[in-house]
């Protein structure tokens, strides 16, 4: 599990894509500026780098977090969170108990996509919103990631790749790179409505570090995007 014993190199990465990482950070402060945040859950919390922000640079309150990783739960605990061990596909909350539940970055990753939206459902209060944050798998960063996975190796990918690229060992513990379609799909299926996008990275993955970008509307040109949906 690369995410418990190389959970200090995907802080390291991050931080040496600061602006990447705030274009990212600014993406889940858009809808949480727009719709409110509320008693929020970050499922898949990791290392809570962007809670982290939202907290100290926007005020914004991520009260609950959870994540399976030691290693990645330990350096948000460092952080000052107190972080539940659990997945997303089984959460330790009572039902209509959450405002917000944030699935940031999680969705290459987990086993069952469909249980963890079920799960997200249960859990949060009717008029409560799902935030779904992901490397789309048809934008750039989505086609470099798995062209990466499949060589083995950024080696002959170094000329087009950003300076610093996503390490290959969390690369390769993906299980999927799902498009704006089926996640959007998965998303009504399991009842959530009133689906909105965001987006941001909309540049080249090579220049993508160089500013900071603000998230705009829709998810045809963002590499990064985000959905967000009510549960009615
Ligand atoms: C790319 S990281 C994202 C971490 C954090 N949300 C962020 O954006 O920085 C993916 C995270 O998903 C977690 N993860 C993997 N499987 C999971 C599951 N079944 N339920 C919840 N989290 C899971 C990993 O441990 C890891 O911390």
């Amino acid at each position: 599990m690369a995410f418990e014993h190389e959970a200090r190199k995907y802080d390291d990465w991050f931080l040496k894509n600061k602006n990447v990482l705030y274009s990212e950070v600014l993406l889940i402060k858009y809808f949480l500026d727009k719709y409110g945040v509320g008693r929020a859950l970050s499922v898949g919390c990791g290392s809570a780098l962007f809670e982290s922000i939202l907290r100290d640079d926007f005020n914004i309150r991520i009260e609950y977090c959870l994540e399976p990783a030691e290693g990645m739960a330990r350096i948000a605990e460092e952080r000052g969170f107190r972080v539940d061990r659990g997945v997303a596909e089984n959460l330790p909350y009572p039902n209509e108990f959450f405002d917000t539940v944030i699935q940031n970055g999680i969705i290459h990753y987990v086993n069952d996509p469909r249980k963890t939206l079920e799960e997200a459902f249960r859990v949060l209060k009717h008029g409560g919103q799902i935030i779904i944050a992901w490397v789309a798998g048809e934008s750039s960063y989505g086609i470099l990631y798995q062209l990466a996975g499949v060589l083995g190796d950024w080696g002959a990918l170094r000329r087009i790749a950003p300076k610093y690229p996503y390490p290959l060992e969390f690369i390769k513990e993906a299980k999927r790179w799902p498009t704006v379609e089926e996640v959007k799909e998965l998303v009504e299926s399991v009842g959530f409505g009133n689906i909105e996008f965001a987006q941001t990275l909309t540049m080249h993955p090579k220049y993508s570090n160089d500013l900071i970008e603000e998230p705009t509307e829709g998810y045809t040109k963002g590499d990064y995007v985000a959905l967000r949906a009510v549960k009615p």
